[in-house]
């Protein structure tokens, strides 16, 4: 039977001349998977999606599969800390927990919901949904996540374990269970460090407390009814071998089903990680006997996270943990997407048989969907989902590629999700275009409106495309889409009515805006350094928050000069009426909330006013969604720093 996973996907790809092996099943799979169809994605509203309004407008930033069609790989039946089939790896996702840790990434608990829903399409086989301790929105998040995602039942019994982070400590324990144990398959995931200089400088414990900790934390946790739990010992990677063997044994003893093994600050070379991952397996007796699972979790500091991954699997690890687009602390995490393909690519013939539940036609719609949204950009170059990785420039390669396709790549584009041109949906969209055509259009694209959404957003459509020449192309259209679901996230606060700079070498940058504040019209304007800025001043006057722009970045979303401009801003509350306190789980450093928006206009003034405004209500709706909330959440209210004392 595993025989059949692997090749189904790995059939999928290209079949380069050196891959080896010929069964009849390959071309059987290779017929399935051209049942993958190009994209007619509809987006059906489906059991458990309790959220789905929000998540039907807002699914889809570029075509991916139609659901309905893709052949999902099969699996093992999920037990806790076993594997029924020795070869099989569980992918353990952390794009919206270690991922939104990069610097500069904050999605909203809507992004998240629908990121964890395309994680869930994707098929990884646990989803580690946020920090619950780190605050009342990342609570709320996980539990949403559980909610909606981690009860989603798929026809072959497939639903994704929903995990929780935590520190060793019953306060963070507890709230991390709150919020996953709506879930169908909760997990509670929790880490104290190991290594000698994390132990003597950042906890200021001896080893012996260290191990008393831990398992006192796993033990609490499976108190709270808890049958899945992960304990990581943070910065394992500098580990001294014999004491992780020494915790490693105490917490399974104490209940633990999954150890996760962290590079926390990616200083393993990949033979050296193997050799970590072989001698838990030799030495942790209850591991070897399959009553808990060993994972990886690599940090890409030296820029080798996917073969650490790859050498913790060939070594016996049976879970990866990774996110999207390789997002993480610092240099990031590893990635999904190049440990995924390089398992179904190689790991019949390199990794004994190793394979992996993921569908891979989700990969790509996934990897635009949280780069959109975490503004966290996907460099051209990068392995399977860079806007370079199926370009092929050079004329030798060129022709080759005309020739065969295998010449050059390795992997079918549409293995990924990657459409090509000839797939588009057709249609383009412009000024003579109806409402019917718009709302046909969004249909190929995975978009429901309803029909309020669909008027406001074709008045808005309509505006765009009478000053653009070239017509509305389909990421256009899914650009403009995301403005205008933000502003009418915030349209209980401010919307933006008219912008209109004077800049230039003649004088000074002065903007005028017009902007409607809960039914009352207030003009305001501001002189400022450019005309952004004047604009952002004028806002300023309106709104009257002071806040820090930490991140300005706009840019064109298609070529040429006719292209509609996004902008993305992110910005940090200043003073103490709106600033909301999270904490990061590794350094336990207390920091501000920032909110991010993005805004898209043909006008780069107006779209960057757009952006503004919108990050603005953002924050304004997350102050007052706490104002709501405050009291009914003991658990987060006194979220601590003294969480190792216990
Ligand atoms: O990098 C790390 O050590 C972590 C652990 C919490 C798993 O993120």
């Amino acid at each position: 039977m595993s025989a059949c996973y692997h090749q189904s996907a790995a059939s999928m790809a290209r079949q380069s001349s050196f891959a080896s092996s010929s069964s009849c099943r390959r071309d059987e799979h290779r017929s399935a998977s051209l049942k993958i169809s190009k994209a007619t994605p509809r987006r059906r509203r489906q059991k458990g999606d309790n959220n789905a309004n929000t998540v039907v407008t807002k699914n889809a930033l570029v075509p991916g599969p139609d659901d309905q069609k893709v052949q999902r790989n099969p699996r093992p039946e999920y037990i806790p800390g076993k594997i029924q089939d020795p070869s099989y790896v569980r992918v353990f996702d952390t794009t919206l927990r270690d991922g939104e840790q990069s610097p500069g990434a904050t999605l909203t608990s809507t992004e998240k919901v629908q990121i964890a829903t395309n994680l869930a399409k994707l098929g990884v086989d646990i989803i580690e949904a946020g920090f619950p301790i780190a605050s009342p929105d990342d609570l709320e998040a996980v539990r949403n996540i559980a909610k909606v995602v981690g009860n989603k039942v798929y026809e072959d019994g497939y639903v994704p374990v929903i995990c929780g982070l935590s520190r060793a400590n019953e306060k963070d324990i507890a709230c991390a269970w709150e919020g996953v144990r709506h879930a169908v398959r909760p997990r509670i995931h929790t880490f104290i460090a190991t290594s000698p200089i994390h132990m003597e400088y950042k906890l200021k414990k001896t080893p012996d407390e260290v191990v008393n900790i831990a398992v006192k934390a796993v033990k609490f946790a499976k108190s709270l009814g808890c049958e899945d739990i992960e304990f990581s010992p943070e910065d394992a990677g500098r580990s001294e071998p014999e004491f992780l063997y020494r915790i490693l044994k105490a917490v399974v003893d104490a209940g633990a089903t999954t150890i996760n093994i962290p590079d926390t600050v990616g200083f393993c070379l990949p033979d050296e990680f193997g050799r970590l991952i072989k001698g838990i397996k030799e030495n942790v007796v209850d591991v070897s006997a399959n009553d808990a699972i060993i994972s990886t979790h690599c940090q890409n500091d030296l820029g080798l996270s996917t073969a650490n991954s790859l050498a913790g699997i060939a070594n016996g690890a049976r879970q990866v943990e990774c996110t999207i687009n390789g997002i993480g602390e610092r240099a990031g995490n590893a990635s999904l997407e190049e440990i995924a393909m390089s398992v179904i690519m190689r790991g019949q013939n390199q990794l004994n048989g190793a394979y992996m539940g993921v569908n891979p036609v989700y990969i790509y719609q996934t990897s635009r969907m949280v780069s959109e949204y975490s503004g966290m950009l996907v460099q051209p170059h990068k392995a399977i989902v860079g806007a370079n990785a199926f370009a092929h420039e050079s004329g030798i390669h060129q022709d080759g590629m005309l020739k065969n396709k295998s010449t050059y790549e390795i992997i079918a584009p549409e293995t990924i999700g990657v459409f090509r041109a000839e797939d588009d949906c057709g249609v383009v969209m412009g000024k003579h275009s109806g409402r019917h055509a718009l709302k046909s259009k969004l249909g190929q694209m995975g978009v429901t409106l309803a029909d309020d959404q669909l008027n406001a957003f074709f008045d808005r459509f309509k505006l765009v495309a009478e000053t653009k020449t070239g017509g509305v192309s389909d990421v256009e259209l899914m650009a403009l889409l995301r403005d205008e679901m933000e502003v009418e996230e915030g349209k209980e606060f401010y919307t933006l009515v008219d912008v209109q700079v004077v800049c230039g070498t003649m004088g000074l940058p002065t903007a005028t805006v017009k902007i409607i504040d809960q039914g009352t019209e207030r003009i305001s304007a501001c002189v400022g350094t450019g005309p952004v800025d004047a604009v952002y001043k004028a806002i300023d006057a309106v709104v009257g928050k002071s806040v820090e722009l930490t991140e300005y970045n706009v840019k064109a979303v298609t070529q040429g000069i006719e292209s509609l401009a996004t902008t993305r801003v992110t910005i940090k509350p200043t003073d103490e009426s709106t600033a909301e306190t999270i904490t990061n789980n590794q350094t336990e450093a207390r920091g501000t909330r920032t909110f991010t928006a993005t805004g898209a206009d043909t006008d780069i003034v107006v779209s960057s006013a757009r952006a503004y405004l919108s990050a603005l209500n953002r924050m304004l709706s997350s102050n007052a969604k706490l104002t709501t909330t405050s009291g009914s959440s003991s658990l987060i209210e006194s979220s601590s720093s003294e969480i190792v004392s216990r």
